[in-house]
């Protein structure tokens, strides 16, 4: 019975050492210690053993027993440990690899564009007004002086929706809807960002595009706050070496109306191919408000003054980044796009 016993530890050790995984252990644990395993068989022949000898074997079958759990237990331990060690390596992070990197959207140039004039007004006291971009007749032209046969409408080759709706061509209407709402409150100063429509399609000229309306309405209001306003404002975004220079022009809601130009973005005013050799860049139109429009907006043209004027975003965006295809704003191709 002792060789017995003695064979059952040196199986087991031998077993233990050979194995790599815990179901393999288990199954010799169960062999070895379960209730039909080898030791239990063992212990179940003790009965036939003298009163002398049954300590003895029963010690010894104690022992057998604990060194095999300790065994069972340290290789458990180990295999845990090997598992662990693989498992790590496997599933092996390198931090230091640069990472897959993905596509941040960014601005259109439109906008950060937009966001610039809106802040250079609003820092000299604007308000930010918005109107619809399916307009009246009445409020895009009509109230702008502009009646039904006037020859100045061919300018504005128009989108009608009916007889008396259309898209609005222009943001001035914003002009007559705010006064409407303020009259006869005082001061009016207004910009009017936002989307107008126009029957035109070709490298300079697109269906839809971006205008800044700017009104101001108040007691003594001159043309010489016009030219100081305009005057700041290029200066802030094109540069305060810029120069301005005022043309006399003709638009039905103001008197004196006149367009802007400035000193070419490009060249500086010497003249190049962006300027047409003249050294100037025209980029907006302004005025003084025509009493008329001041009337059917319900101010009294005789205790009040006012000047707008209206700027195109495509061209001041064109102009500031050197871009000279108006496609380009519209196209949304990245290769262009990423560029601001
Ligand atoms: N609405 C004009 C246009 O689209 C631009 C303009 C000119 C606006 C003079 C004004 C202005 O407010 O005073 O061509």
């Amino acid at each position: 019975m002792q060789g017995k016993l003695k064979n059952i530890l040196s199986e087991a050790q031998q077993e233990l050492s050979q194995i790599d995984n815990l179901e393999e252990l288990n199954d010799i644990r169960v062999r070895f210690l379960g209730k039909k395993g080898q030791l239990t068989g063992v212990l179940r022949g003790m009965g036939t053993l003298s009163a002398g000898e049954r300590p003895v074997i029963g010690r010894l079958a104690n022992d057998v027993r604990s060194q095999i759990e300790d065994i069972l237990e340290r290789r458990t331990a180990e295999i845990k440990e090997k598992h662990k060690i693989v498992q790590l390596e496997s599933e092996r992070i390198d931090v230091t690899l640069p990472g897959t990197s993905f596509m941040m959207g960014r601005r259109h140039p439109l906008s950060i564009v937009q966001e610039e004039i809106e802040e250079i007004f609003l820092g000299m006291g604007y308000a930010i007004e918005e109107g619809p971009e399916i307009e009246t007749d009445f409020y895009n032209f009509e109230a702008l002086n502009l009646p039904k046969d006037h020859p100045a409408r061919d300018m504005q080759d128009s989108f009608y929706i009916n007889p008396e709706v259309l898209l609005r061509t222009q943001t001035s209407p914003v002009q007559v809807r705010t006064m409407e709402r303020t009259a006869p409150g005082l001061p009016v100063r207004i910009i009017a960002p936002g989307r107008v429509y126009r029957r035109d399609d070709d490298a300079t000229h697109s269906p839809m595009f971006n205008q800044v309306e700017g009104l101001v309405v108040d007691r003594r209001v001159t043309l010489a706050d016009l030219k100081g306003t305009l005057q700041v404002f290029v200066e802030k975004m094109f540069g305060p070496a810029t120069k301005t220079r005022f043309r006399t022009s003709f638009f039905p809601f103001t008197e004196p109306s006149a367009e802007v130009d400035i000193s070419c973005v490009m060249c500086g005013g010497q003249g190049c191919r962006v300027c047409s050799h003249s050294g100037w860049l025209e980029i907006l139109g302004c005025g003084m408000v025509h009493p008329r429009v001041l009337e059917v907006s319900g101010y009294n043209p005789e205790e009040v003054t006012g000047f707008a004027f209206g700027m195109g975003i495509e061209r001041i965006t064109m102009l500031k980044y050197g871009i000279d295809d108006l496609r380009l704003l519209f196209e949304n191709d990245l290769r262009f796009l990423a560029q601001f």
